[in-house]
């Protein structure tokens, strides 16, 4: 939610800051703006560009009227909280004076008071934004001669809410500071430049090396060094770590859409997600799970708390934890478990899945399980990242950088991560013998291959999506695993295509939603497969019943399963899978289907209205 970038060194950072803008679009596209320092003029001022709507329009109007030369700038691209998203509200902002600007992500929330504060002092707004604010208290502190790192610390410790705060002084034209509190900032460690982010993504092309900021920091960038300190000013160090993809993995690669090539990434990221994590015998080590053993038999609960797809990836990891460990095993929104005073015990798991690992909900949530004793773990995509970091424990998905707004190699490799988890609990608690582990782990092992059959028939799913691209309303149905799917299918589609799409549990269907029925209405459905009778044959009833109520129904049944051919208008073929492990090939076609008909109706799959890739407010 807001990419921002921090640049100074030898290069133009006008180029700089724009590629890096380029690489955290997708955290954010309501507008995007940058400020230069001056150094041609001498005269300590800024020089500022900013414009509502994709940075498209800010580099058609740099292109109009060219900023001056510089090595020192930052950018931002905004997901608009305090203001409606234009120009005036864009960022950066200016102090008073046009001295400092600066870029924010999160919410200042205590901005109110702090506005009535510098108005009664003379100070004149020309935004509505909470970021305004900042700028304004940070030049009145470099303004009576403080520099501006002492002058961010003191502003942040006026500050509450969540913030990365970034900035440059007209009058310090080589230094750029940032601070951070609840919202990501990482530092790329370049020679003779040094460069802020976002997320690494933002830099990747100038440097792998990076460092990794604590909360309630405050970090100074030269060209030739970097110092980080509290809010406080006590001085303090990141920590340096390297970044294990380079600039290929940020790339599009030939495809239309960076969701596209991640969908069809998801064969190795399945790969990967599995690597070093069993021996040859099938037995797991996940030595990254930093809880002893006997913490592990102690535990008598499980909590996953997560949002959107993630918390879909948790419904289907419930149905296997439970089932593998006998520990009861609840899935939250981080929202709602964060605000109803949950009953949390040291006994409690709780695990945080996240692909950012800074969603905001689900970060108030484990803070939250922290105070109440219980143990927090995380499974999160990215290195790093603030979630992992305050958990006790973390599993990570190594799916590689996700950037398509909509999560799907992030979705499949926390579906692995999860088995993982609930096959080395079952391991440590003995509640299944080596060789049943090393069956399901033999399974998984045959994952990517099976992944990859079904994005083989891509072009079927395709052909499926122009068939429908006029339609209004899509239903998804599905029974035990295939229910989550289900959920994950119809969100798919809410966030690209912009139309109504909903899930269900089928068993759930005459309780309600078969009154939804109506001619021609596109219903796809997940039957279980057959080592699952009982589940199977309920399936084809709920897909008997709503075709005779005229539902045109998809039906997506494993390989070699004819008995619903006469019940489907379509039929999608999966490969033949244990249950609990079928969404990871059940998801993909729905994927697909998504970002087919999203392309079809015009829309940009990769950045969707309304909506960003990582949310980092509440
Ligand atoms: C946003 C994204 C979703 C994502 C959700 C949770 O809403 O648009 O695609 O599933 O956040 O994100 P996380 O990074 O915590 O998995």
């Amino acid at each position: 939610m807001c990419g921002i970038v921090g640049y100074v060194g030898g290069k133009q950072a006008q180029s700089v800051v724009i590629e890096g803008l380029r690489r955290l679009e997708y955290r954010g596209y309501d507008s995007a703006g940058i400020a230069l320092v001056d150094s041609s003029t001498g005269t300590g001022q800024i020089a500022c560009a900013k414009r509502a709507g994709k940075l498209a329009n800010l580099e058609k109007a740099l292109g109009e009227v060219a900023l001056p030369e510089s090595s020192t700038g930052i950018g931002h691209t905004r997901w608009a909280t305090h203001g409606a998203p234009n120009d005036q509200n864009a960022h950066p902002h200016l102090g008073q004076q046009a001295r400092v600007a600066l870029v924010h992500n999160g919410i200042v929330e205590n901005f109110a008071s702090l506005r009535a504060e510098l108005e009664s002092a003379g100070h004149e707004m020309t935004s509505e934004t909470d970021t305004e604010v900042a700028a304004h208290l940070l030049e009145r502190e470099v303004q009576t001669g403080a520099d501006l790192t002492t002058a961010m610390q003191r502003v942040c410790q006026r500050l509450e809410g969540a913030f990365t705060l970034v900035a440059v002084d007209g009058q310090d034209p080589d230094r750029v500071v940032a601070a951070r509190r609840n919202s990501p900032l990482v530092v790329g460690i370049g020679e003779g430049e040094n460069f802020i982010g976002s997320d690494v993504a933002a830099f990747i092309e100038h440097t792998r090396e990076a460092l990794e900021l604590g909360q309630d920091q405050v970090v100074t960038i030269t060209r030739d060094g970097v110092a980080v300190t509290g809010f406080d000013g006590t001085p303090t160090e990141g920590t340096r770590y390297h970044v294990d993809w380079d600039l290929s993995a940020a790339e599009k690669d030939g495809y239309d859409w960076f969701m596209r090539k991640e969908i069809f990434e998801q064969p190795s990221a399945v790969q990967d997600a599995m690597l070093g994590r069993h021996d040859a015998s099938g037995r797991l080590q996940l030595d990254e799970v930093r809880i002893s053993d006997g913490e592990l038999r102690e535990i008598d609960k499980i909590v996953i708390v997560a949002c959107g797809t993630s918390n879909y990836a948790g419904l289907v990891a419930k149905y296997a934890i439970e089932h593998w460990t006998r520990i009861p095993c609840e899935v939250e929104l981080s929202h709602e478990f964060r605000y109803r005073d949950p009953i949390l015990t040291r006994n409690t798991l709780v695990v945080a899945m996240s692909q950012s690992g800074e969603t905001a909900d689900t970060l108030m949530a484990i803070r939250h399980a922290k105070e109440q004793g219980s143990r927090v773990l995380a499974i999160c995509n990215t290195n790093g990242s603030t979630i992992p970091r305050e958990s006790d424990a973390v599993i990570y998905t190594h799916a590689g950088p996700e950037i398509g707004v909509a999560s799907t190699k992030g979705f499949l490799t926390q579906l692995i991560a999860c088995y993982l988890l609930g096959l080395y609990l079952a391991q440590v608690r003995g509640t299944k013998f080596g060789d049943e582990i090393a069956l399901v782990v033999a399974e998984l092992e045959k994952m990517p291959e099976h992944v990859q059959t079904v994005l083989d028939d891509a072009e079927k799913i395709y052909a499926l999506a122009a068939k429908h691209s006029k339609t209004k309303s899509v239903l998804f149905l599905g029974r035990h695993t295939g229910f989550p799917v289900a959920l994950e299918g119809a969100l798919k589609l809410k966030e690209l295509a912009y139309i109504h799409a909903e899930g269900f549990a089928a068993g759930e269907l005459k309780h309600g939603p078969i009154a939804l029925i109506e001619e021609g209405l596109p219903v796809f459905c997940v039957v279980p497969p057959e080592g699952r009778d009982e589940l199977r044959q309920k399936m084809i009833s709920a897909i008997q019943e709503i075709r005779a109520r005229g539902a045109y129904t998809i039906v997506l049944v494993e390989e070699g399963d004819d008995s619903i051919v006469p019940y489907a208008d379509e039929l999608i073929r999966l490969p033949r899978v244990p249950t609990l492990l079928q969404p990871v090939v059940a998801v993909v076609p729905l994927q697909l289907f998504a970002c087919e008909l999203a392309t079809r109706m015009g829309h940009d799959v990769d950045q969707p209205r309304n909506l960003a890739k990582s949310v980092t407010v509440e």
